[in-house]
């Protein structure tokens, strides 16, 4: 399939060009490298020995998504592109919605202007908010509590309503849990611009002697050791769910939403272990007060992925910190582009 991937040059969609391509499926990239750079669909063309096409813009830009929608024509969209700091999104609440969402409008115009009807979607688990019940499965309520999350869910909400009103159209809404680890040549990973946000890339920078601890946020949670649980999903797996949902989106319609982790979680401190195993070496670490918005513990039932896409998480904890470890010593500087 001709695939238009949005965003395909982040931590993410770079992974899932591999993936997309080791299948067979042709990609052409729309990106304005605001979180990211060029040099990562260089990697992503080396280790895949394949075509990539890139066009560098902006997809609230009607005129370019145009020419690409004209050029390209493609079967299926993957839309990545987007803002995602929690912490960011409520100073910047105006930024957020603009991209999240006057972005999404755009693509999805231009995708009906030449007839586009399947979209692939990077929701996240996000959307659920403070856990009713646990695991969450894709009937729990609806309730984020950010401005990063609410533009996840009205993006939703507006897939959703697209394809009520085009019969033909599938939309995809892939709730990711929490994705780490990287791409096993060692040479694609996740590079934070600025201080690690996320647990994993913060624990790596330590790990490489970059930062000298890590803040746990909060001991005393109601979990068994206290810190925080979450359902840790390897890139490359989550990766492989795109692929799964394009085949998904080309034999239905309607909109239909997916969890997209293991169904297992772990504590802070069994990612601290996993890690210090990994690179053979003591990742020190200081108690700090709970971060605000955190809740104690989330974790996937990710049954409707299996036996609706044929997609289930392969990868463990150990390939999650192993992976993200050889990235980031190899690449002390991620790709040095910061
Ligand atoms: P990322 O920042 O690495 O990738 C996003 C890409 O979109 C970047 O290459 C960036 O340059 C590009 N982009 C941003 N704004 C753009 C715009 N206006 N026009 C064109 N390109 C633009 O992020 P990621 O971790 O790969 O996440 C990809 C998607 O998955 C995002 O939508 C994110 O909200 C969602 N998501 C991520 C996580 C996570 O933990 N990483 C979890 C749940 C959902
Ligand atoms: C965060 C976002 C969430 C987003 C997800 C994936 C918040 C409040 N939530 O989730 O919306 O979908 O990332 O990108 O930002 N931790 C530490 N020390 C650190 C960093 C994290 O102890 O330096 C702990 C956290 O308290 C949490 C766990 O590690 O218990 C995971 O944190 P993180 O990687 O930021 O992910 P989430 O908080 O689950």
């Amino acid at each position: 399939m001709r695939v238009l991937v949005t965003g395909g040059a982040g931590y993410i969609g770079s992974h899932t060009l591999l993936e997309l391509m080791a299948q067979g499926h042709e990609v052409c990239v729309v990106d304005n490298f605001s979180n990211s750079s060029p040099v990562v669909l260089d990697r992503v063309r080396s280790l895949s020995n394949g075509t990539v096409i890139s066009v560098e813009a902006d997809i609230r830009d009607r005129a370019a998504l145009d020419d690409v929608m004209d050029s390209f024509a493609p079967e299926a969209v993957i839309h990545f592109a987007g803002l995602k700091a929690v912490g960011e999104s409520a100073v910047k609440p105006i930024d957020y919605y603009d991209v999240n969402i006057t972005g999404t409008l755009c693509l999805l115009a231009a995708m009906d202007r030449v007839g586009c009807t399947r979209i692939i979607f990077s929701s996240s688990a996000t959307v659920y908010g403070e856990p009713v019940y646990l695991p969450y499965d894709e009937a729990h309520p609806l309730a984020p509590t950010s401005v990063y999350g609410r533009t996840k869910l009205m993006a939703e909400e507006i897939m959703t309503d697209w394809t009520s009103a085009r019969p033909e159209a599938s939309a995809v809404l892939l709730r990711y849990f929490n994705p780490v680890g990287a791409h096993p040549s060692a040479q694609i990973g996740e590079d934070p611009s600025d201080i690690p946000n996320n647990l994993m890339p913060f624990i790596a920078q330590v790990a490489v002697g970059k930062r000298p601890h890590l803040s746990i946020f909060g001991d005393d949670y109601d979990t068994p050791d206290g810190t925080g649980l979450r359902d840790y999903i390897h890139v490359i797996d989550l990766a492989r769910a795109h692929v799964a949902a394009l085949d998904y989106a080309a034999r239905t319609t309607g909109a239909r939403p997916f969890n997209i982790g293991t169904g297992q979680s772990y504590s802070v401190r069994d990612m601290v272990a996993a890690f210090a195993r990994a690179a053979g070496r003591d990742i020190p670490v200081q108690i700090a007060p709970r971060r605000a918005g955190d809740i104690a513990a989330m974790q996937a039932d990710a049954t409707r992925a299996a036996t609706e896409l044929g997609w289930r998480a392969t990868h463990d904890l150990d390939d999650m910190t192993a992976s993200t470890w050889a990235w980031q010593s190899a690449n002390l500087d991620g790709y040095g582009t910061h």
